[in-house]
């Protein structure tokens, strides 16, 4: 079985008071959740925020991304062993906004997933189709390219540290949620990929999380969808209620 998992990604929001006074708010009214809780907030944050979650049972700390070197002169960088030393457990990789801001390329994101686990810092590993590629009817390859790029050339005891969280571009940030239909066929496609290259087994425990304005209202029936693992939320990770009730919706 695997266990639901909900990460909030701040990106680039919120003071850090405000981000500490969010974290004590949701943990308030999820009490001991059924889903593992993942809370991103932005660097400086990382290390008082894991102040508060230190020794609460399936709450943990993610970066929002990290470097693909041990360490050297990349200033404003920031690398895999800080990341730990400050209490990160995972970190979000080739999200769309990394991808497109910040030209982070398949062959960086693979450098970056497999440096993350070298130092032990569990991968979400972001995918997703921008629209044009969706209204071609061609996501589901791409979504193909992007896995094979980025995941598909490590071990399978490497890979078996990795989740993916699946989100379509056009839905990003924009209240355009894709259908729970569509996010089911995108995921179970993604869950046949990985039993094709690691077998059955490894596909059936592989966490495959949704992302892309899912929301306290949608969360749900998204999350109900047989290979819909979870969310990786934005904007409604934001604010204390919402947050809460969708980690409630698993
Ligand atoms: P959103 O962002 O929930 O605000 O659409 C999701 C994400 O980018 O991780």
């Amino acid at each position: 079985m695997r266990q639901p998992i909900v990460a909030g990604n701040w990106k680039m929001n919120l003071s850090l008071e405000q981000g500490l006074e969010l974290v004590h708010s949701v943990l308030e009214k999820i009490g001991s959740p059924k889903a593992r809780v993942i809370f991103a907030p932005p660097f400086p944050y990382l290390q008082a925020i894991a102040g508060l979650t230190a020794g609460r049972e399936n709450i943990f700390i993610a970066a929002q991304n990290c470097h693909q070197e041990e360490k050297g002169a990349f200033t404003g960088e920031v690398s895999a062993d800080m990341l730990r030393s400050v209490g990160a457990a995972y970190v979000l990789i080739g999200h769309s906004e990394r991808r497109q801001y910040f030209n982070e390329t398949n062959e960086v994101l693979a450098a970056k997933v497999r440096h993350a686990l070298s130092k032990g810092l569990r991968p979400i590993f972001c995918c997703g189709e921008p629209l044009v590629i969706r209204e071609q009817g061609n996501h589901i390859p791409y979504v193909a390219g992007q896995l094979d790029a980025g995941l598909f050339e490590l071990s399978e005891a490497d890979f078996r540290q990795i989740i993916i969280a699946y989100e379509p571009i056009w839905a990003i940030g924009t209240g355009r949620t894709a259908g729970s239909d569509q996010a089911q066929e995108m995921h179970a496609a993604i869950r046949k990929l990985i039993a094709d290259r690691y077998g059955a087994a490894v596909a059936e425990d592989t966490a495959i999380l949704y992302g892309g304005s899912c929301n306290a209202q949608n969360a749900a029936e998204l999350f109900g969808m047989p290979d819909v693992d979870g969310g990786l939320i934005g904007g409604a990770s934001l604010k204390a209620e919402d947050f809460a009730a969708i980690v409630g919706a698993c």
